[in-house]
């Protein structure tokens, strides 16, 4: 039987087994989580011995565990490390689900006429890790492995891959391969196939501002003494121009300038305005000025804040002067930047910016670097062809806007490089309620990860 057809007569059953993967909460943040942690991986562990891996093993860590599963079929092939993550996001708020998180369900939508599956994870990352783990079994019924395979798939992505850097340099060995392929990123829609040739570094910090050493009376206080969230308010939005230019000193010093005939490339991949905009119902998009829509989302660096509180938040009014507010910034990072570095200079001008009369802290969460990744590697022609294969059409190289921290340290540590041959729509509403992942993507992501060993083994000889 070929691929498509093992694929056809097996449909209900692989989505079934995605399904129920999907069921356990792999909430990587929460903290009550670490027993459906453990519980995915071992669902997913259990997957690879039916499939007959050589060997699989969970990992312990400081914090979730990683999964590692490999087959080695002769020494003389090269060998893929597929990485992937189990842990998802929250699934909070909750009441904006039309069908809870962890009951995954299949609805047919305009972008996915043939379904999707919607559930916490469906697309980031366990529905696309499922994907290899099926392409898997496929070329272990027939014993036809064009490479050799390993696999490393971490429950911690969400919270910044804390630990997967350090298991990484302990197990150099194990991990030796000829290159990484990931699945954890998107193409541009199901008739336009592109290939990731990039992430951007982040920078998170939360900061504090605390000004009186109590809550006070409004009307008592208010107008003598500076108000933390007004503070904050201000101080926060000092940190755009009115070009939308960030104005931390210093914060563009290393990006990388982008010349003329590669921006020029970048606006020839297909984009509507009008279609992003009607998606996200606003009127107009908003970003930094001289810069395409395209461009703010992937090759420019950003600064937003994420959430923010203080003072009284509950039902009708109360009147207080806040003792404190806080607010969670991102700061997405491009080619150059380093996340350290960009966290210190934050820091120094967020501290400069304070007023008298309040205190601020500022404290740094997890980052992770840039990467770009190149057009003319074996490994990104081999996925070009596998898609070509299964599209019938080349992919567009495209930058992408989201951060996988670890790839810029498989490259650091392991000396490897990786293709990010992902295939969500950035409409499937990943990290946001009722994210959902395409029946479509799913299927064709198997065949595509099916052709393109054959093709990275020829060009490897
Ligand atoms: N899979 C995403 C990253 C992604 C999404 C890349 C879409 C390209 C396109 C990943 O799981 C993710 O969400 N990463 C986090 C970083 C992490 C440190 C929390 C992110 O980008 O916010
Ligand atoms: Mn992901
Ligand atoms: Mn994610």
């Amino acid at each position: 039987m070929d691929h498509k057809a093992f694929i056809d007569a097996n449909r209900e059953r692989f989505l079934d087994e995605l399904m129920q993967w999907l069921r356990i909460p792999s909430v990587s943040s929460d903290p009550n989580s670490k027993e459906a942690m453990a519980q995915a991986a071992e669902y997913l562990k259990n997957r690879f011995i039916e499939q007959g891996v050589d060997k699989v093993e969970i990992y312990p860590t400081e914090g979730h565990p990683i999964v590692y599963a490999e087959k080695i079929t002769d020494p003389s092939k090269p060998t893929v490390l597929v990485y992937g993550h189990y842990d998802v996001q929250p699934p909070d708020p909750l009441d904006l689900w039309d069908s809870p998180p962890f009951e995954p369900v299949i609805k047919k939508t305009e972008e996915h006429p043939e379904g999707a599956i919607y559930a916490r994870g469906s697309c980031d990352d366990k529905g696309q890790v499922y994907m290899h783990v099926k392409a898997f079994e496929i070329m272990a019924k027939d014993n036809d492995f064009p490479c050799n395979m390993k696999f490393m798939i971490e429950g911690e992505e969400e919270i910044g891959s804390v630990n997967l850097g350090k298991f990484c340099e302990e197990h150099k060995d194990m991990l030796k391969s000829d290159v990484i392929l990931i699945s954890d990123t998107g193409i541009i829609d199901n008739n336009t196939p592109s290939i990731s040739t990039g992430l951007r570094g982040l920078s998170y910090v939360e900061v504090e501002v605390t000004g009186p050493n109590r809550d006070l009376h409004s009307g008592v206080y208010g107008g003598a003494v500076g108000n933390p969230i007004n503070i904050l308010a201000k101080m926060i939005a000092s940190m755009h121009d009115e070009n939308n230019h960030i104005t931390i000193p210093g914060f563009y010093d290393k990006v990388e300038e982008l010349s003329k005939e590669e921006r020029s490339k970048m606006a020839e991949a297909p984009f509507s305005l009008d279609a992003y905009e009607k998606d996200l119902k606003i009127d107009s998009v908003y970003g930094e000025k001289d810069y395409s829509t395209l461009e703010r989302a992937s090759i420019r660096p950003t600064l937003d804040v994420n959430g923010i509180w203080g003072g009284y938040t509950g039902p009708g009014a109360k009147t207080v002067l806040p003792s404190k507010a806080f607010a969670k910034i991102s700061m997405r990072l491009v080619p150059h930047q380093s996340s350290d570095e960009i966290t210190e200079l934050f820091s120094k001008h967020f501290k400069s910016i304070a007023p008298a009369g309040v205190k601020v802290e500022v404290h740094p969460h997890h980052g992770g670097e840039p990467v770009v990744t190149p057009t003319d590697s074996l490994e990104y022609k081999a996925a070009a062809l596998a898609i070509v294969d299964t599209f019938g059409k080349e992919p567009i190289p495209q930058r992408g806007g989201g951060s996988i921290p670890i790839v810029a340290l498989f490259e650091s540590v392991l000396g490897v490089k990786s293709v990010l041959m992902g295939f969500g729509l950035d409409s499937d509403d990943i990290h946001s309620p009722n994210e959902h992942y395409g029946v479509f993507n799913f299927f064709k992501g198997i065949e595509t990860i099916l052709r393109f060993y054959p093709h990275y083994a020829e060009l490897k000889k």
